[in-house]
């Protein structure tokens, strides 16, 4: 997927190629879909690890990858990360516990797992004075609540600039209407919080929003640079956030990762210059490390007419992927035959939807819920549905929305294809629920 860069003037010259999407497909990772539905089940998530190590080895410019594990957060895939390098960021106790599970060193030189949100609950506030995890402060008063607990503590902070992007308005996170961050207007009030308790600022950090583009991306660079200039020479990490974008249907594109590169490292270096110390330039994506190495694949049930329409019924819901009911997502949809090869199938314009008893559990819909067809090989009841780029915000996000139970996982990695989450059980569902006397 790596391929040279036509403007030679840039130095890491690599450009990846956006993928066009197929509606037929035998196989994931080598593994046939009819094997692996067979040996797990269905619904069923399956992650492709070669397309992550893809990915994490795109990013290898920066000086540090900090994954954001609430895009796939299974302790394998975690585990998966650490081996190569890649830290962590978490956004709740939980995600915290779940990478010490996985391996995570809590030794504060190491900065491996980042505490980053906008308030503290006092479980999360616990475990971070516990561990002394370093913070990335998403409001004043965190800097002040960490510094009461850990006076003389290291902070960074998250900067909102003013202005975000996102794939939609509820995945944008900078601007007025955003509840993330420190508003760009209040860092000499940050500044005197953090004076007050000892505490230092010593990184910044600006998410403006999830799946944007490279115009947005890189307006962030100004922001950042007058920022770190305001806060001063204590700066010695500046963090570009997520956001990267995967493409979801055709026509769509990656960023150019190159030029992304190129904008921060002048930035950095630029701060690097003016401080007279070296600055650390670091990258938090979620989504594009984990979106295509991951395939949801559903059992087709039932195929039937309604009116004009035509139905496809499979046994995933929204329960185990929520990206389409909640922002309208597009996701790639091929269909795996039983016997043969769907490529041969005669094609034809179909709703894809699941068994939840609501109107809304249709996987081929538009924000606001406006249904649409797609145009996919016939299917038939047996055959299997495969809903691609599921590899982030896919599992993380499900429910169990009608008493479903949540799907199995597995890993695919060096041509064997790994359990790594047991298909939760009826026991699991009510597990914790009481009937008082
Ligand atoms: N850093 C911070 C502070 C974030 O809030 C997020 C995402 C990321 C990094 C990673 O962003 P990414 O590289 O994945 O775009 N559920 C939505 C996405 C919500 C993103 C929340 N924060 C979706 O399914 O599109």
């Amino acid at each position: 997927m790596v391929c040279s860069h036509p403007n030679a003037s840039l130095v890491n010259s690599r450009m990846l190629i956006a993928p066009t999407f197929s509606t037929s497909r035998s196989q994931i990772g080598g593994i046939a879909v009819t094997e692996l539905a067979e040996k797990f089940g269905t619904p069923l998530y399956v992650y492709d690890q070669q397309i992550i190590d893809q990915r994490i080895a795109d990013l290898k410019d920066f000086d540090v990858v900090r994954y954001a594990q609430k895009a796939c957060g299974n302790l394998a895939v975690l585990d998966r990360m650490r081996r190569q390098g890649v830290v962590v960021d978490a956004v709740s106790a939980g995600e915290i516990r779940r990478a010490i599970a996985a391996g995570y060193s809590t030794d504060p030189s190491k900065h491996e797992i980042v505490y980053t949100a906008d308030i503290f609950d006092r479980e999360t506030l616990e475990l971070v004075v516990k561990h002394s995890l370093p913070v990335n402060c998403g409001s004043p008063d965190m800097i002040s609540q960490l510094g009461e607990r850990r006076p003389g503590a290291d902070v960074t902070l998250r900067i909102n600039p003013g202005f975000g992007h996102g794939h939609s308005q509820k995945t944008n996170t900078g601007g007025q209407q955003s509840k993330h961050g420190i508003w760009h207007t209040q860092i000499d009030e940050c500044l005197r919080r953090a004076d007050q308790t000892g505490v230092t600022v010593t990184g910044l950090h600006m998410h403006i929003g999830s799946g944007t583009d490279l115009e947005h991306l890189s307006e962030v660079c100004d922001a950042m640079e007058r920022t770190a200039k305001e806060v001063g020479r204590t700066i010695k990490t500046i963090s570009a956030g997520g956001g990267l974008p995967v493409p979801y249907k055709d026509g769509e594109t990656y960023v150019d990762l190159a030029k992304y590169y190129e904008l921060w490292n002048a930035t950095r270096n630029r701060l690097s210059e003016d401080f007279g110390h070296h600055v650390a330039l670091e990258i938090e994506p979620g989504r594009f490390l984990s979106a295509e190495s991951g395939f949801l694949i559903a059992e087709v049930r039932s195929v039937k007419q309604v009116g004009e329409n035509h139905f496809v019924l499979v046994d995933a819901g929204f329960n185990d992927l929520a990206r389409p009911v909640m922002y309208g997502s597009y996701h790639p949809i091929s269909v795996a035959a039983k016997t043969g090869d769907a490529a041969d199938r005669e094609q034809a314009d179909v709703i894809v939807g699941g068994p939840l008893c609501e109107s809304g559990d249709i996987f081929t819909q538009r924000e606001g819920g406006y249904v649409d067809s797609r145009r996919l090989p016939a299917a038939r009841a047996g055959d299997f549905i495969v809903i691609e780029n599921a590899g982030a915000y896919g599992f993380v996000m499900a429910s169990n929305y009608n008493s479903k139970t949540r799907a199995a996982e597995v890993l695919i990695e060096s041509g064997e294809a790994k359990l790594i989450r047991q298909r939760e059980t009826f026991e699991d569902l009510v597990r914790g629920e009481v009937i008082p006397d």
